[in-house]
């Protein structure tokens, strides 16, 4: 689904971030891509998306080699693909059941099936008790699953979290980790990016592990090692 061919990555004032990586991401996986602050795992996940473009090799979203793909293929693309962020990017003067519609309303999507959807959508995360809140009214946790709402209303085909537990405590880092897992049980692909070996640990899925620009570890049950 998502495919690297020796790509590299050097940003201006010769940064090499990531040198000569191959690897392949299949759909359905669920996929870590671990390493310290500053390994390149954002840098990846932009090469993704298309926000960045490999300084040489090809990054492949299906059979479109985004080097060659127009304007309106990386768009498709990105309508493919739900991310998660951090710092979660909901909009704050929307309630928890807005944040959600809005969304759907982006996309074009009919309000009778907003109307069904988003109520759904709030009870796989566990949020239905606070549609009416805003997100300064909900703790950190509470805050991310809501974006993770954001992420997948769409029904994308991959789920990328990049940091999703950065800003929380291992409580709600494991609550975020359960509802990925959810959402990869359900059939998306997903793919997390964190330097957070606490969760990889638990996690018993594959672990792609990036150091010094190189992938160091790719293992099916991996653990996070460095
Ligand atoms: N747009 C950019 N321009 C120049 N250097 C960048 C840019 N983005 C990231 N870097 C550098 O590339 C390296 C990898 O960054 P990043 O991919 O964000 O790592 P990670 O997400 O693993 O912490 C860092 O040294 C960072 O400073
Ligand atoms: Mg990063």
């Amino acid at each position: 689904m998502i495919k690297f061919n020796n790509v590299t990555k050097i940003y201006p004032r010769d940064t090499v971030v990531l040198q000569d990586i191959s690897f392949e991401i299949k759909e359905g996986e669920f996929v870590s891509i671990v390493g310290k602050s500053g390994a390149g795992k954002s840098t990846l996940v932009h090469l993704i998306l298309g926000l960045e473009v490999p300084t040489s090799g090809e990054v492949y979203f299906k059979d479109v080699n985004l080097n060659n793909a127009n304007s309106s293929q990386i768009q498709e693309i990105r309508r493919k693909i739900g991310v998660i962020h951090q710092d979660y990017k909901l909009l704050p003067q929307k309630t928890v059941y807005e944040n959600v519609a809005y969304i759907m309303q982006v996309e074009g999507r009919e309000n009778k099936e907003i109307a069904v959807e988003v109520p759904k959508v709030l009870e796989v995360i566990g949020l239905e008790n606070k549609i009416n809140n805003f997100p300064n009214q909900l703790s950190g946790g509470e805050q991310q699953r809501l974006a993770i709402a954001r992420a997948f209303v769409n029904n994308p085909d991959i789920i990328i979290a990049d940091e999703p537990t950065g800003n929380l405590d291992p409580y709600n880092s494991y609550e975020v980790i359960l509802l990925l897992q959810k959402i990869n049980k359900a059939g998306k692909t997903v793919i997390l990016a964190t330097h957070d070996r606490e969760i990889i640990n638990k996690l018993g899925k594959r672990v792609v592990t990036i150091e010094n620009g190189k992938i160091l570890r790719d293992e099916a049950e991996g653990r996070f090692i460095i």
